[in-house]
């Protein structure tokens, strides 16, 4: 028996690079996936060469209350209903110190993050107590429980997932609603390429995007970023039956960086110092 067999899902950012990984790996476990994004092309990519029969896509905006409702109403239209929202869109902004980050950006930020994911909350809320309960999974980050420097405004709306993931899940528990967060650490994603990019653009020596990778790899116990697979992985589990006890909490898929953390940022590009083990 699949995992996910009979269970609708909606996944936001799902062409994204952690998102687009969920929604194959849900699809290969039985579930009917609207995968929700905001451009068709690579919504189109995301589903190809999966079951139309099983995958289909929404274009939408996240952070906009009426294509909020409208993604949700896709689902149950096309599926029959929501039993799985996997809220996991989102954006990172810019490294910038706090007092030369413009509030443009705190808001582009927040309201993807922040506002888009409450949304999310709030609509597959209504959808799930309808049916008699549903598995919520939301995309936080390790920043979500720590910090790194020149990320206010992310790092903010990442903490702020992990509160209406608590307070959603205590509200959640009489109607059978289990709510939990997942924190990725170093992910190969375009989000994290986009700020290799603008590191590398930035330095003032010759570094390139990769070297800038390849050294802050070596900040992370495994020595090695996470591919998308494997933060798929851990919200199938969440979203599973598999997980039927596990409400309220934070799951984290960091390759052991938390443990032991203390990063900072500086010109030269981020300093990870490790106690776990000598640096390469
Ligand atoms: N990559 C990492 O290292 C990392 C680490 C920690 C947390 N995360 C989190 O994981 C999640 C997925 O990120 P990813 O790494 O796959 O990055 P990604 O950039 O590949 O995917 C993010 C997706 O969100 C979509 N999105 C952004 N704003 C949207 C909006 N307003 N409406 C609809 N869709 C929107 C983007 O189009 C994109 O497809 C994000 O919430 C991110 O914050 C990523």
């Amino acid at each position: 028996m699949m995992r996910l067999e009979n269970k609708v899902a909606v996944i936001t950012g799902g062409s994204g690079g952690i998102g687009s990984a969920a929604v194959r790996l849900f699809v290969e476990n039985g579930a009917n996936v609207l995968a929700v994004d905001r451009d068709e092309d690579r919504l189109q990519e995301a589903i190809a060469g999966l079951n139309p029969e099983k995958a289909a896509y929404c274009c939408a905006d996240v952070s906009q209350e009426a294509d909020v409702d409208a993604y949700m109403r896709a689902a149950v239209e096309r599926f029959g209903g929501v039993d799985i929202a996997l809220l996991n869109a989102g954006v990172l902004g810019e490294l910038l110190p706090i007092t030369e980050y413009p509030v443009e950006m705190f808001d582009a930020v927040t309201s993807v993050n922040l506002r888009g994911a409450w949304l999310g909350l709030r609509a597959a809320f209504g959808h799930m107590k309808g049916r008699g309960g549903g598995s919520i999974v939301m995309t936080s980050s390790v920043q979500g429980l720590s910090a790194i420097q020149y990320t206010t405004a992310y790092t903010a709306s990442k903490h702020a997932v992990v509160g209406m993931m608590r307070g959603a899940a205590l509200e959640g528990a009489q109607f059978k609603i289990r709510v939990n967060t997942v924190h990725p650490g170093l992910t190969n994603t375009q989000m994290m390429g986009g700020l290799h990019e603008q590191l590398a653009s930035e330095a003032e020596t010759e570094q390139t995007a990769q070297g800038i990778m390849d050294d802050w790899a070596q900040t992370v116990p495994m020595r090695r970023y996470a591919s998308p697979v494997e933060l798929a992985r851990l919200m199938l589990f969440l979203a599973s039956d598999d997980a039927s006890y596990c409400t309220g909490q934070t799951y984290v898929a960091d390759g052991g960086l938390l443990t032991s953390w203390t990063p900072t940022v500086t010109e030269d590009g981020m300093q990870g110092h490790n106690s776990s083990g000598p640096r390469v």
